[in-house]
């Protein structure tokens, strides 16, 4: 096979799709998927009815081509919801829907950015930033967070370039969930502020969980510190609806370059091939951007199972949002202990999946007794390590 330019970033993501796949044709319903977050029961039921009573009433025109940015009424019913939400003024064609996050993250990255830009990452991140940066020939400076998953500002900043136009983050981080707080955004919108010219650095501002804290937490919109904001936002992440493949884009109001930036996005969406989400998709979605989901059985499971894997001595960061939890490994190979957990017919993601080493993430997609055995299975792996 030849080695395509891709071939490191894909390698590590390959090798572990064959372990998953491996792992529960070997184990079969005895596996213990904690994997890519596919929960097994459902938290909230809302998406179900609502798609059920779209279909039941659906007419031909219903199901009509929508334009590239999505539907009138569906953007306008989702900027008036995300104008709440980031007591921000969005307009309804500041909204540009995607299927999925996924396609909203590479259509922004394919449409504002040209090489030969830079753009920081702050790690561990979501594991295919880097490949559709590096796919569209732009530069990726991977930049850690501090040890306790915040941003670490001055790092940031130490690893600015003359041709840095831009830096992903998410709010909150994924796969951490940890929830980034004024103080820290209002610290790297001052940092990026410094680097006016030529043209202010954008922000991605990757709010895929921002739906999922489930306790109190607030959770501060980047965008409301910086105005050269575009918010990613996944209605799949926050409804457990993943397959349904619906996401959006924002543009902040305060945006130099606001009107431009929606032009090359809607676009970028037909350059790409990158149609809006299906009709009673879109639908949906506006159905449920006025609501938040009920996490409460997703709360019980957090507390439970980390108070559970920190009484047997796993180091278990300690946050607030997402359906993950993310806990050191016992060696420094990530890899090498997830592989042993999946011999036992566990399945964890290792962080080096992420761009970090030495951890590894915990999706709660099953309820009791399954986690339970999941857990001990965990521990025991941990404690012989
Ligand atoms: C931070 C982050 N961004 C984007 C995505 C992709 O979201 P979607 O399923 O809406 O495409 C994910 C999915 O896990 C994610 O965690």
């Amino acid at each position: 096979m030849t080695p395509t330019a891709h071939e490191e970033l894909l390698r590590p993501l390959e090798e572990y799709t064959r372990l998953h796949l491996d792992t529960l044709r070997r184990f079969g319903s005895r596996a213990l998927d904690l994997s890519f977050p596919n929960p097994q029961f459902l938290s909230d039921p809302r998406p179900y009815d609502v798609l059920a009573s779209l279909a039941a009433k659906a007419r031909p025109l219903d199901l009509r081509y929508s334009p590239f940015g999505g539907f009138t009424p569906v953007r306008r019913r989702v900027a008036a919801a995300l104008a709440k939400q980031h007591t921000l003024p969005y307009a309804w064609n500041d909204i540009v829907m995607t299927p999925g996050a996924t396609a909203a993250l590479r259509v922004a990255l394919s449409s504002l950015f040209s090489p030969p830009d830079r753009i920081i990452l702050v790690t561990p991140c979501w594991m295919d930033y880097p490949l559709y940066i590096q796919d569209l020939g732009l530069v990726f400076d991977l930049v850690p967070t501090a040890p306790d998953k915040h941003l670490d500002v001055q790092a940031i900043a130490r690893a600015w370039t003359p041709e840095t136009r831009g830096v992903v983050i998410a709010q909150p981080g994924s796969p951490t969930g940890v929830i980034h707080d004024d103080r820290e955004l209002a610290q790297l919108a001052a940092v990026m502020l410094r680097h006016p010219a030529p043209t202010p650095p954008l922000l991605i501002a990757d709010e895929a969980h921002a739906l999922q804290v489930w306790d109190q937490t607030p959770c501060p919109a980047p965008a409301t510190h910086y105005p050269h904001t575009i918010t990613v936002r996944s209605f799949g992440k926050a409804w457990d609806m993943q397959g349904q493949r619906t996401g959006c884009l924002a543009v902040s109001p305060h945006l130099g370059v606001r009107d431009q930036a929606v032009a090359a996005l809607v676009r970028s969406m037909r350059v790409t091939g990158h149609c809006a989400p299906t009709a009673l998709t879109q639908q949906l979605a506006a159905a449920l951007s006025d609501t938040a989901p009920d996490l409460t059985g997703l709360a019980e499971l957090q507390r439970h199972t980390r108070r559970n894997l920190t009484d047997r001595g796993l180091t278990v960061l300690d946050t607030h949002a997402t359906r993950f939890l993310y806990a050191r490994c016992p060696t420094q190979d990530d890899r090498v202990f997830v592989s042993r957990l999946a011999g036992c017919g566990v399945l964890v993601m290792p962080s080096s999946l992420f761009h970090e080493p030495g951890w590894f993430r915990i999706a709660l997609n099953l309820g009791q007794p399954h986690l339970d055995r999941a857990i001990d299975i965990i521990s025991q792996e941990y404690g012989r390590a």
